[in-house]
C-alpha cells in the first residue's frame, strides 16, 4: 500500500465522551497516512473497535463484532486485499491477552493511552501481531498531530484523563491510569483551532474532569475554574460545559464560576452513585450524602435554576432495602433533570468484585425500575416547568421532521425547534411547547 493511496478507515466506538474525543483523535492521526472513514466496515482497510470497559458485557459484545469482522477480512484476503484489526480502548487494555488469544485474526491491541504511536504500530503490524498495553512515560497528547477531521458546532475537548480515587466498583483508574492534567497552553490552543473549525460550544472531558490542575504558561497550577474563565476568553467560543466530575473536586471556585462566567451553561453532571453512607464508604466514594447535599445547596445558591445530573449504582454489595431508601430519599431531596442509572456489575480486579453480600439480581432489576420510575418522572416534571419559556438553542442537526433543527438547550435539553434549516448551527431562541421526559419541543421566536 502507498503512503497516499486513499485507504478506508472504520472506527466503532463504545462508552464515554472520552473514547468519542479518542476515536477522533485516532482519525486525526491517520488521515496524513491516507485514512478517510467510512461508516461501514465491509470493504475497510483498517477497523478500529474503540472498547469500554465500564460494565459488563462490552467484552462479550466486542468478540461478537470481531466475529462478524473477521467474514469481511476473509473476503478481502480472498480478493488479495488485507484488513487490519485492532481493537483500542478500555477492553483492549484490561483483557489484550484474552483478545489476542481467543481472535487470531485481530491484527493490534492498544490501550487508551498509546495511540499516539497508531503508525508506528501499523508498520509493525505487516509483519507481526501488536499489542500496545503500556502507560506511557510522557503523555500521549504532546505526540498528538493537530485535528485533521472538523467536529463541528459542539466539539469534546479532552484537558485531563485517568483517575487516582479508586471507587471499589470502578476499572478506570487500571485502564486510564493515573490522573494527568494537560497543561493550559495546549488547551487554549486546541480551543481555538475548534472554534476555528467551526466549534461554537466545547465541552471539556476528563473521568475526573474537576481534579484537573495543569501548567499555566507563567509555571503556576491552575484550577479547572480558572482554566474555565480561560477557555471563555476565546471569541467564537460561545458555550462551555464539563464532565464528569466528582463531588471531592467541587470546590467553591468552580461552584462561583457557575455564577462569574456567562458562558458556562447552567448544567452539571455530578456522579454521586449512591445515597447511603454505609455504601458510599465501601465504594470509597470519600464523600457521605450530605456531602453532597451540601455541594448542591451551595451550587443553587449562586445558579439556582442549574439543571442537574447524576450516575447512580444499585445493588452494590451489602446494599440492604434501607441502604436503597437511602438512596431514593436523596433523589427525592435534590430533584435531577436526566440520570444514568446502572445495576452494580463486578469489574475483574476491582475490589468490589471480591465483596461478600451479593444482591440477587431479581432485587437489582427491582430497585433499577423503582429508581428509575422515581427519576424519569423527575425528568419530565423539571422539563415540564420549561414549557412556554423562551430558551437558548445551539442547533447541531436534523429534527424529527424535516421542518425541525435538533438542538441543545442552555440546560442541556436535548430540543426538537421548528424553524427554518438554514438556521443549522446557530443558537436561536426558542419557545418551548412541549416536554417529554427525554426532551423539548418548540418553536422559533
Ligand atoms: N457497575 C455498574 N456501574 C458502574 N459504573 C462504573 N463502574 C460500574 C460497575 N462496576 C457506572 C458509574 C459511573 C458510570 C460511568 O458507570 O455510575 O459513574
Ligand atoms: Fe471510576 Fe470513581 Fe474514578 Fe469515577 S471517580 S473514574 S467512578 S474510580
Amino acid at each position: 500500500m502507498s503512503g497516499n493511496a486513499q485507504k478506508k478507515l472504520y472506527i466503532k466506538t463504545w462508552g464515554c465522551q472520552m473514547n468519542v474525543y479518542d476515536s477522533r483523535r485516532m482519525a486525526d492521526i491517520l488521515a496524513p497516512l491516507g485514512y478517510r472513514e467510512s461508516d461501514s466496515p465491509e470493504d475497510a482497510d483498517m477497523v478500529i473497535l474503540n472498547t469500554c470497559h465500564i460494565r459488563e458485557k462490552a467484552t462479550d459484545k466486542v468478540f461478537s463484532d470481531l466475529g462478524r469482522l473477521n467474514k469481511h477480512k476473509q473476503k478481502k484476503e480472498k480478493r488479495g486485499e488485507k484488513m487490519l484489526i485492532a481493537v483500542a480502548g478500555c477492553v483492549a487494555q484490561a483483557e489484550g491477552d484474552v483478545i489476542m488469544e481467543r481472535a487470531q485474526y485481530v491484527d493490534m491491541v492498544f490501550g487508551p493511552q498509546t495511540y499516539h504511536e497508531l503508525p508506528e504500530m501499523i508498520i509493525r503490524a505487516t509483519g507481526e501481531r501488536v499489542v500496545n498495553t503500556d502507560f506511557a512515560v510522557e503523555s500521549k497528547f504532546d505526540s498528538l498531530p493537530q485535528e485533521h477531521v472538523p467536529q463541528g458546532v459542539t466539539a469534546f475537548l479532552s484537558i485531563q484523563e485517568g483517575c487516582d480515587k479508586f471507587c471499589t466498583f470502578c476499572v478506570v483508574p487500571y485502564t486510564r491510569g493515573a490522573e494527568y492534567s494537560r497543561p493550559v497552553q495546549q488547551i487554549i490552543d486546541e480551543a481555538r483551532r475548534l472554534r476555528d473549525s467551526g466549534a461554537k460550544e466545547i465541552t471539556l472531558l476528563g473521568q475526573n474532569v474537576n481534579a484537573y490542575h495543569g501548567m499555566a504558561p507563567n509555571g503556576r497550577t491552575m484550577g479547572l475554574a480558572e482554566l474555565i474563565a480561560a477557555v471563555a476568553e476565546v471569541e467564537g467560543v460561545e458555550r462551555i460545559r464539563y464532565m464528569t466530575s466528582h463531588p471531592r473536586d467541587m470546590d467553591q471556585d468552580l461552584i462561583d464560576a457557575h455564577g462569574n462566567i456567562p458562558k458556562l451553561m447552567p448544567f452539571l453532571h455530578l456522579p454521586v452513585q449512591h445515597g447511603a453512607d454505609e455504601i458510599l464508604k465501601q465504594m470509597n466514594r470519600k464523600h457521605t450524602a450530605d456531602d453532597y447535599r451540601d455541594i448542591i445547596l451551595r451550587l443553587k445558591k449562586i445558579r439556582p435554576d442549574i439543571n442537574l445530573s447524576s450516575d447512580f449504582i444499585v445493588g452494590f454489595p451489602g446494599e440492604t432495602d434501607r441502604h436503597f431508601e437511602e438512596l431514593m430519599q436523596l433523589v427525592r431531596d435534590i430533584g435531577f433533570g436526566t440520570s444514568y442509572s446502572f445495576k452494580y456489575s463486578p469489574r475483574p480486579g476491582t475490589p468490589a468484585a471480591n465483596m461478600q453480600n451479593i444482591v440477587p439480581e431479581k432485587i437489582k432489576d427491582d430497585r433499577l425500575q423503582t429508581l428509575q420510575n422515581l427519576l424519569f418522572s423527575q425528568h419530565r416534571e423539571i422539563n415540564e416547568t420549561f414549557v412556554g419559556k423562551a430558551v437558548e438553542v445551539l442547533t447541531d442537526g436534523k429534527g424529527n421532521r424535516p421542518s425541525q433543527l435538533h438542538g441543545r438547550t442552555s440546560h442541556n435539553q436535548a430540543i426538537h425547534v421548528t424553524c427554518d434549516p438554514a438556521l443549522l448551527g446557530q443558537i436561536v431562541t426558542a419557545k418551548v411547547t412541549s416536554a417529554s421526559a427525554t426532551a423539548l419541543t418548540g418553536e422559533i421566536i
